[in-house]
C-alpha cells in the first residue's frame, strides 16, 4: 500500500514529465475478452518492452492502475501479463463500443514509465431482456391491416454483434413483425388481418429479442394483444318469426309474447333495447306496447277479432353502440273470436202497405243478417217469432225474403207485428230481434151489407109529406170508398104503382121520405128494393126489400062494402100476380 502510493506519486510526476518527452517510452497494446479465467495471459510485456526477465524483480517492475481494482498483474519471472481479477465489459465500459483499461507498467532505475492500452473485448455474454415480462397492447378490432403498432424493444448489455441483432413474433394468424435496424434495433407489429374481437378478444404473442451473439442469446416477452369492440355487430333476434295467438277482448296489460335478441358486441355496444317499428302500422301502436328492456309485448287496447283477425307486428332491436345497430323480426298474433257479437238483422221492407188480395208466395221483404263473429259464432239462423201469414225463405247464407204464405184480409187484421229472430251457433248462443209491421190495404172485396133481407116499415095512414119513413144502413167492412154507401130504389113489386113520385132515397143518408101523404083506405101495403153500392172500383152492391104497411087511423064513418060474404064482413085484398113467397097478403087487427 505505502509503495503504490509512493509510486503514484512517481507516476504523477513522470506523467507530468511525459508532455515534455514525448517517445521517450513505448506504448503497448493488448486485446483480451472479457470474463476470462483469472491468470490467463494478456501478453509477454517484458518481451514487448525488450526488458531482461532478471531485470524485472531487482527493477521493481510493477503495473500501476488508476482504478482500485487490479485487473491485471505481471508475473516477474515470465514477464508475463496475466488477468488478476474477473473483467466485467459491462460493468467496466457499459455500451461503448471500444472498452479499453489503461495500465502503466513502472520500472525504476533508471524510472521508466509505459503505458499499456488493454482492449477488452466483448463476450456475449448477456441475454437480451425486456423491461416487463408482457406487453399490453390495446388495438381496435376495426383497425386497418397495414396499421403498425410499436412494441417495446428489448436490452442487451452487449455491444456490436452481440447485441440485439432481431426479433421475432410467434406464429399467428394476424400480425406480422417488422425489425428496423438503426442504431439500435427496434421492432414493430404490423396488423395483416382484419381482427374480430368477437372470435378472439385477446391475441397472446411472444416476441423474442435475439442477439447476434455465436451461439445467439434471446430473450422473450409476450405481447397481450386485447382486441378493442367496435359495434360491428346488429342484434340478432332467437327466431326471426315468433307466432302467437290472443283472444279477443284480452284485458288491458295482458302478456302476449317476448320477444329476445342477442349481440356478439359488448359493453353499451351490446346493450339491446327493443321497440315496435312504427312505420305503417299505426293501429299497432295503439294496441300493444313493448316494454324496451325486457322484449315483452303486452296488451294496451282492446283487441277486436272483427276488426283485426291477425297481426303482424314489426319489432326492432337496437344496441346502445355508436352509431347504433337494428335489426328487426315478426311477430305473428292470431286473434281468437268470441262471441260477442250479436247477429245485425236488416229489414228492408219492398213496400210499407200490401194489398189484402196479393198472391201467395209474394215477396213483401228482405232480412239479411249480419254476425261479425267468426266460426260458429258467426253462423246465424233466422225465425218468424210470432204466428203471421208470413214465412221467410232463404235465398242463400244469411239472405232471406219474407214471403206470402196464406191469403191475407184486411178486415180481419189490418196490420201484422213481425218479430224476426236471428240467433247465432256460439255457446251461449247470441240472439236479437227485429220487430217491424206490414200493413194491409184495403180492396173492395165486401159488398155494402143489410143486417137482414127485409126491412118491415109501418106507417100511419096521412102522415105529411116529407116524413122519414125509415133510415136505412147498409155496412161495409171495407175502408174508404170501398166502404162509402150509397143507396137508391131499383125495383117494386108492383109494376103499376108510381113509385117515385110515393117516396125517395136520400142516396147518402138512406133516409125514406114519403112524397105523398097514404090513405090506408086506398093503399095497404107496398114493396120496393132497396140497392146500397160503395165507391169501389169496381163497385159491389146488395139489395134489400123494403116492405110498407100503412096502419088505419079512424077517418072514415063506417061504410058496407060489397060484396058481401056470407060468413061476415071480409076485406077482399087484391094481392099481386108476382107476389113472391112471403109476401104479406093480410094482417089481422090493429097495431103498430
Ligand atoms: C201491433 O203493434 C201495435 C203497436 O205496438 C199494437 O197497437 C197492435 O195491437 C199490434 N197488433 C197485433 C196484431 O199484435
Ligand atoms: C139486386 O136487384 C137487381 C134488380 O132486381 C138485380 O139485378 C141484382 O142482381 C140484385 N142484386 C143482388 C146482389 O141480389
Amino acid at each position: 500500500m505505502y509503495l503504490n502510493n509512493i509510486n503514484l506519486l512517481d507516476l504523477v510526476l513522470v506523467l507530468l514529465s511525459c508532455c515534455c518527452w514525448t517517445g521517450v517510452f513505448g506504448q503497448l497494446s493488448y486485446s483480451i475478452s472479457e470474463e476470462v479465467i483469472p491468470g490467463t495471459s494478456v501478453g509477454n510485456i517484458a518481451r514487448d518492452l525488450n526488458l531482461a526477465l532478471h531485470d524485472l524483480e531487482p527493477r521493481m517492475f510493477q503495473i500501476v492502475t488508476g482504478g482500485k481494482r487490479r485487473h491485471f498483474e505481471v508475473n516477474l519471472k515470465t514477464g508475463v501479463l496475466f488477468v488478476a481479477d474477473r473483467i466485467d465489459r459491462e460493468g467496466l465500459c457499459a455500451k461503448a463500443a471500444a472498452c479499453t483499461v489503461s495500465v502503466e507498467a513502472v520500472i525504476k532505475a533508471p524510472l521508466k514509465l509505459y503505458r499499456v492500452d488493454i482492449n477488452i473485448l466483448d463476450v456475449n455474454d448477456n441475454y437480451p431482456s425486456f423491461t416487463t415480462k408482457s406487453q399490453n397492447i390495446k388495438i381496435a378490432e376495426s383497425t386497418l391491416p397495414e396499421t403498425k403498432f410499436l412494441v417495446l424493444s428489448a436490452y442487451d448489455a452487449d455491444v456490436g454483434k452481440n447485441d440485439i441483432s432481431t426479433y421475432k413474433l410467434s406464429a399467428n394468424d394476424h400480425f406480422s413483425l417488422a425489425v428496423n435496424k438503426g442504431d439500435r434495433v427496434s421492432a414493430e407489429l404490423i396488423l395483416q388481418k382484419p381482427l374480430d374481437r368477437e372470435t378472439q378478444p385477446v391475441i397472446r404473442l411472444i416476441l423474442t429479442a435475439v442477439d447476434g451473439g455465436t451461439p445467439p442469446k434471446s430473450g422473450t416477452s409476450q405481447l397481450i394483444i386485447n382486441v378493442l369492440d367496435v359495434n360491428d355487430n346488429v342484434p340478432t333476434f332467437a327466431k326471426p318469426l315468433y307466432k302467437t295467438s290472443l283472444t279477443e277482448n284480452t284485458a288491458l296489460g295482458s302478456s302476449v309474447i317476448t320477444v329476445a335478441a342477442t349481440d356478439k358486441d359488448e359493453g353499451p355496444n351490446a346493450e339491446v333495447t327493443y321497440s315496435l317499428s312504427s312505420k305503417d302500422q299505426d293501429h299497432i301502436l295503439d294496441l300493444f306496447q313493448m316494454n324496451e328492456q325486457t322484449g315483452l309485448i303486452t296488451v294496451k287496447g282492446n283487441i277486436d277479432y272483427e276488426e283485426h283477425r291477425a297481426f303482424e307486428i314489426r319489432v326492432q332491436a337496437t344496441d346502445r353502440g355508436f352509431p347504433p345497430m337494428m335489426s328487426q323480426c315478426k311477430v305473428l298474433i292470431e286473434v281468437g273470436d268470441l262471441n260477442d257479437n250479436v247477429p245485425e238483422i236488416t229489414v228492408t221492407t219492398l213496400s210499407s202497405t200490401i194489398k189484402e188480395d196479393v198472391n201467395i208466395g209474394t215477396a213483401i221483404a228482405l232480412v239479411s243478417v249480419l254476425d261479425k263473429d267468426g266460426g260458429k259464432n258467426g253462423i246465424v239462423h233466422c225465425s218468424i217469432q210470432n204466428e203471421s201469414p208470413f214465412k221467410l225463405e232463404t235465398n242463400y247464407k244469411n239472405y232471406y225474403t219474407l214471403v206470402v204464405d196464406r191469403q191475407l184480409d184486411r178486415e180481419a187484421d189490418l196490420q201484422h207485428n213481425i218479430t224476426i229472430m236471428a240467433s247465432d251457433e256460439g255457446i251461449p248462443a247470441l240472439t236479437s230481434s227485429h220487430d217491424f209491421t206490414v200493413y194491409i190495404s184495403d180492396v173492395n172485396d165486401n159488398p155494402p151489407l143489410f143486417s137482414d133481407n127485409h126491412i118491415y116499415v109501418y106507417l100511419k095512414e096521412n102522415t105529411p109529406v116529407g116524413t122519414v119513413l125509415k133510415k136505412i144502413l147498409a155496412n161495409d167492412a171495407d175502408i174508404d170508398q170501398n166502404a162509402q154507401v150509397s143507396y137508391s130504389i131499383i125495383e117494386t113489386s108492383n109494376k103499376n104503382l108510381p113509385l117515385l113520385t110515393m117516396i125517395n132515397i136520400n142516396s147518402e143518408t138512406g133516409d125514406i121520405i114519403s112524397l105523398q101523404s097514404f090513405n090506408y083506405e086506398e093503399l095497404k101495403t107496398f114493396q120496393f128494393k132497396v140497392q146500397a153500392t160503395d165507391s169501389g172500383v169496381p163497385p159491389l152492391s146488395s139489395n134489400v126489400t123494403v116492405n110498407v104497411f100503412i096502419l088505419d087511423e079512424n077517418d072514415n064513418s063506417p061504410t058496407i062494402l060489397a060484396p058481401y060474404s056470407e060468413l061476415g064482413s071480409v076485406n077482399s085484398e087484391t094481392i099481386p100476380y108476382s107476389a113472391e113467397v112471403g109476401y104479406f097478403v093480410a094482417r089481422g087487427g090493429l097495431g103498430q
